[in-house]
């Protein structure tokens, strides 16, 4: 026999779960049920069968890093969810190809942590303003539905890295409620990816009003930018130095892109992670009392300021613990370009894969005690050297990992102790709380936090 004929025999055939497993699940707890599955297959390759949709579950770490990584040309961001998000972002750095390439190119040294160290001020101003304006409803004793408070401070904190003391605050004002509803009035589209544009779904109105909005306040700013891009540090600055001598309408609908999507890619996340914290936090005592203790000793009552982050140390953990468990990014879809082969698992040209972090980062194959809440797997002399790199990959890996990984870890640990240096949050949510599958991971349920001044009550 020859070694053609032998290989084929080693050829395996992925185990695939039919409709009839997958459904119900599905329709009840989507994101819970994706992660079941990833454990009935042990972390090895599984089809789905969801009628005519049949993607490839892929959570070894192993193949997570061959499709992120080692093989990513082959499987570029295409279809599902990517469609869509194009008709909002354009072909910009959130997608692929020879555009993304160009964007990333550009946008790279705007997002290394010496960059970020120098909007730190900026942002550390723009969230002290933002959580001094909770203090009325801190001496009311009011519960604030802290989704909806986060996304605000973090879109306030984000629209000032990226425009500087460009934007009026009533276009702030306007961009961020736009946003959300160009973001969410796409989900018809998400679900039917296959759907043409010119067959009208609907969220297709609101979506166009909320990108008319978007252009509304961006590209005059852009257009300015471009005139008299300055030395500014802001983001549209930097870009519109960048992009100089490129055609000027190129240039423009270039740098409008990329702003929306890094806007999009940061505040939604961000927001939804510092969603989840608190209930975390109030369900483990002792790791909010260590939180708590260590924001006392390095901040004080003070103001956070860069000096203070790189020794909120414990902070950190705590951080990457949570997108260990929540992370926004829960799906990461993928198409195979070309014809591959994970493990031992043929996967035909123009399958769908979906990565998920969700699904890996809960395998008991790697995780010890996987679905509990424990930080010290992150402490500095913790297990992390040990750990397989793709099975912690909150940010992604490869080519496409997130950009925005030190804006997150300066943006986030300033907020919260910032909020810490002067609230005890005290929490309202039912539990356990479930995944929502939003294009960010959220809580379904509402989280409400009513914050205690430190030191003193709350009014009644
Ligand atoms: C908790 C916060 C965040 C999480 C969990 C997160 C997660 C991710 C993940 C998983 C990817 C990879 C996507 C893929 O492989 O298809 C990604 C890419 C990206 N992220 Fe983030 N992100 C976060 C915050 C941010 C922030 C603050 C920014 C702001 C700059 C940002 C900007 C981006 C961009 C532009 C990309 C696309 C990079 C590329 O394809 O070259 N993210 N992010």
């Amino acid at each position: 026999m020859s070694s053609e004929a032998l290989n084929i025999h080693r050829i395996a055939r992925p185990p695939a779960l039919p409709l009839r497993r997958t459904l119900r699940p599905l329709l009840r707890d989507p994101v819970n049920a994706l992660g079941g599955f990833a454990r009935q297959a042990r972390g090895q390759v599984v089809r789905l069968g969801l009628g005519p949709f049949r993607p490839y579950l892929v959570s070894h770490p192993d193949h997570v890093q061959h499709v992120l990584r080692r093989d990513w040309e082959n499987h570029p961001r295409e279809g599902m969810l990517w469609k869509p998000v194009e008709r909002l972002a354009g072909r910009s750095i959130i997608s692929d190809g020879p555009d993304w390439e160009s964007a990333r190119r550009i946008m790279q040294p705007l997002f290394t942590t010496r960059y970020v160290a120098s909007l730190t001020r900026d942002m550390a101003e723009t969230i002290d303003e933002g959580i001094t304006a909770w203090e009325p409803y801190a001496r009311a004793g009011r519960w604030i539905d802290i989704y909806e408070e986060m996304s605000r401070l973090v879109s306030k904190t984000v629209i000032r890295v990226l425009f500087g003391s460009k934007i009026s605050v009533a276009d702030a004002e306007r961009l961020g409620p736009a946003y959300g509803v160009a973001a969410t009035s796409f989900a018809s589209r998400l679900l039917l990816p296959f759907a043409p544009d010119w067959i009208p779904l609907p969220g297709d109105r609101a979506f166009m009003r909320a990108v008319k909005t978007i252009d509304e306040v961006v590209m005059p700013l852009v257009r300015n930018a471009i005139r008299e891009p300055g030395d500014g540090n802001d983001i549209i600055s930097a870009l519109a130095r960048a992009r100089r001598g490129e055609e000027a309408t190129t240039a423009e609908r270039r740098i409008r892109d990329d702003l929306v999507s890094i806007y999009g890619a940061s505040v939604e996340t961000t927001a939804v992670a510092l969603t989840w914290l608190w209930p975390i936090l109030d369900d483990h005592p002792e790791v909010a009392a260590r939180l708590y203790e260590e924001v006392e000793t390095v901040v004080g009552r003070g103001p956070v300021d860069a000096e203070c982050l790189p020794r909120l140390t414990y902070m950190k953990a705590v951080f990457n613990e949570l997108l260990r468990l929540y992370p926004p990014g829960w799906i990461l879809p993928r198409r195979a370009a070309k014809p591959s082969r994970l493990g031992d698992v043929p996967i035909e040209a123009g399958s769908t894969l979906l990565i998920s972090p969700f699904a890996t980062h809960r395998l008991e194959e790697f995780w010890d005690r996987p679905e509990e809440f424990d930080p010290e797997r992150f402490a500095e002399d913790g297990d992390q050297e040990r750990r397989h790199r793709y099975a912690h990959f909150p940010f992604g890996g490869g080519p496409h990992v997130c950009i925005g990984q030190h804006l997150f870890f300066a943006e986030a640990p300033l907020m919260v102790a910032g909020i810490l240096a002067r609230f005890r949050p005290e929490v309202r949510a039912p539990r356990p709380l479930t995944p929502f599958p939003a294009a960010s991971l959220r809580p379904k349920e509402l989280v409400e936090v009513r914050l205690v001044p430190v030191g003193g009550g709350a009014a009644a």
